[in-house]
């Protein structure tokens, strides 16, 4: 039976709801797309003019669609929106489990579960239920097991639907994906999605594969990411003992069509909500399965990336520690155009500055200053401080680290922050975006990483 998606529900209003089902409407002004959360004032936000995310271009998508063909709602008006959907997505967080079986490693579906049984609750006549977050292998068969349950005389199809988008260009993304991915097994409801998707999707770029194989490819998709950026930062650091510059390497491997250009940026580490769970999740998977060697090959990608850090943020806390102990920290954010800072490198890195007494000055674009000072652990009390001009948070500084590449790091006026910042200043540049010609005509040293010293 052949079906068509005219009414949408997605459960989960987050950083890959919210602008996913904005692009939907945008694109399908036919469909009818209601997004719900449990969190009210997340809801209240996408309602406002302040929305809860920050991405480029966002804000005309919201302005076009809302209150046209989308509309934000909360959890508990969210039961006619399911009853009435023919599809309902499921895009809540699947973190890495805190306690049971697979601790530390395994994703938690308690959220999705609950979709689950919202969903068994609620759904009327056939729906299509589509997995958009990120899932381990075989989750469908979890949700399938709950829908099972439905009071309902509902039927059900599971999809498997994983999310491409990156924060920052997530617009871009959804408007133009290198490929949208459909896994499941009922053609009807296969091409039901895909239809949705090309309003706007060629065809050629709407791939179909079975469940497990999509459930699979994102988790594969995000650990062959990841593998590339702890790849590149372990030549950097053997860029900076031997003299080779990362930056002149990561160009010629680039040029190489095999290996391609992207993802080759040295940094100070990978951050994001996603890369870590979503590489613990694998570890777990091959580790369930007996896979001894394919997971230690997965977590030596996690360790890199936490030896970076790491090394990173002593270098620094070493030579702030000669001299007066100030540090200023450019940059919150995991990635530069997003407010997001779930498992930004500046939370580790300012933590173990804190830990070795060190006081941070810290500053960004975008990042909420409040919601980040949470997540900071300052058992020496030690201390920081927020401002939101970089002049002012280089005041007295003894080091001043660039964790996120944010384009108006590109171009800072070294001569000027030289002028307040601490005498014996060092510069740690960690996203190679500081002006080396600018900040030597400043006499300032510059550490960058994939480089060394420069002075
Ligand atoms: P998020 O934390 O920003 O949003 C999840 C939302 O779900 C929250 O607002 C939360 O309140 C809501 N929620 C949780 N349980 C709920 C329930 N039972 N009922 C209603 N609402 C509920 O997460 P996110 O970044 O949007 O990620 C969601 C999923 O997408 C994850 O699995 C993630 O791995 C995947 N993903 C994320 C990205 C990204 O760039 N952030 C990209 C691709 C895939
Ligand atoms: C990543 C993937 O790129 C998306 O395809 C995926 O959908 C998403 O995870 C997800 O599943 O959540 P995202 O984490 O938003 O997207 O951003 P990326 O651009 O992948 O950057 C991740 C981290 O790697 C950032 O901290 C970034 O600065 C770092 N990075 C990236 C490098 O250090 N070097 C690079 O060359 C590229």
């Amino acid at each position: 039976m052949k079906r068509r998606i005219l009414n949408i529900a997605c459960i989960g209003a987050g950083y890959v709801g919210g602008p996913t089902m904005a692009v939907i409407a945008d694109r399908c002004p036919h469909v009818s797309v209601t997004v719900i959360d449990l969190n009210e004032a997340r809801i209240a936000a996408w309602n406002s003019d302040a929305l809860p995310v920050y991405e480029p271009g966002l804000d005309e998508v919201i302005r076009r669609t809302r209150g046209r063909n989308l509309r934000f709602i909360p959890q508990r008006e969210g039961a006619a929106a399911v009853a009435a959907a023919d599809a309902v997505f499921i895009s809540v967080n699947t973190p890495t489990k805190t306690q049971g079986a697979g601790a530390g490693k395994a994703s938690d579906l308690g959220y999705v579960e609950a979709c689950a049984r919202y969903i068994a609750e609620h759904a009327l006549g056939h729906t299509i239920v589509i997995e958009k977050s990120t899932m381990p292998v075989r989750a469908a068969d979890t949700i399938k097991r709950i829908l099972a349950t439905s009071p309902r005389v509902g039927t059900f199809d599971v999809l498997s639907n994983p999310e491409f988008l990156a924060e920052g260009t997530a617009i871009r993304d959804l408007e133009k994906p290198d490929r949208v991915l459909i896994g499941g097994e009922t053609p009807s409801a296969v091409d039901a999605l895909a239809e949705v998707y090309a309003h706007w999707v060629p065809d050629q770029a709407i791939l179909r594969t079975g469940l497990w194989s999509a459930e699979l490819s994102k988790l594969a998709a995000n650990a062959f990411l990841a593998q590339r950026v702890s790849s590149i930062n372990a030549i950097s650091a053997l860029c900076e003992v031997t003299g080779a510059q990362v930056e002149e390497v990561a160009k010629v491997l680039g040029t190489d069509t095999r290996i391609g250009p992207k993802f080759l940026k040295a940094s100070v580490g990978y951050g994001g909500s996603c890369f870590k769970k979503d590489l613990l999740s694998l570890v777990y998977l091959c580790e369930f399965y007996g896979l001894t060697e394919p997971a230690a090959y997965w977590q030596s990608v996690q360790d890199l990336n936490e030896w970076q850090k790491r090394r990173f943020a002593h270098m620094a806390a070493t030579h702030a520690k000669k001299q007066g102990g100030v540090v200023a920290v450019l940059g919150l954010a995991f990635k530069k155009n997003t407010n997001d800072f779930r498992e930004s490198p500046a939370i580790d890195i300012c933590n173990h500055l804190l830990a070795e007494g060190v006081r941070l000055r810290l500053q960004d674009e975008r990042v909420d200053p409040h919601t980040f000072g949470a997540v900071l652990v300052d058992d020496h009390k030690a201390g920081f401080d927020f401002f939101s001009e970089v002049a002012e948070a280089v005041r007295g500084a003894d080091a001043i680290l660039v964790l996120t590449e944010w384009d108006q790091y590109t171009t800072l006026d070294w001569r000027k922050l030289s002028t307040v910042a601490a005498p014996g200043v060092m510069i740690f540049d960690g996203r190679t975006v500081v002006d080396l010609v600018a900040a030597s005509a400043a006499r300032l040293p510059v550490f960058t990483v994939g480089i060394g010293a420069a002075k």
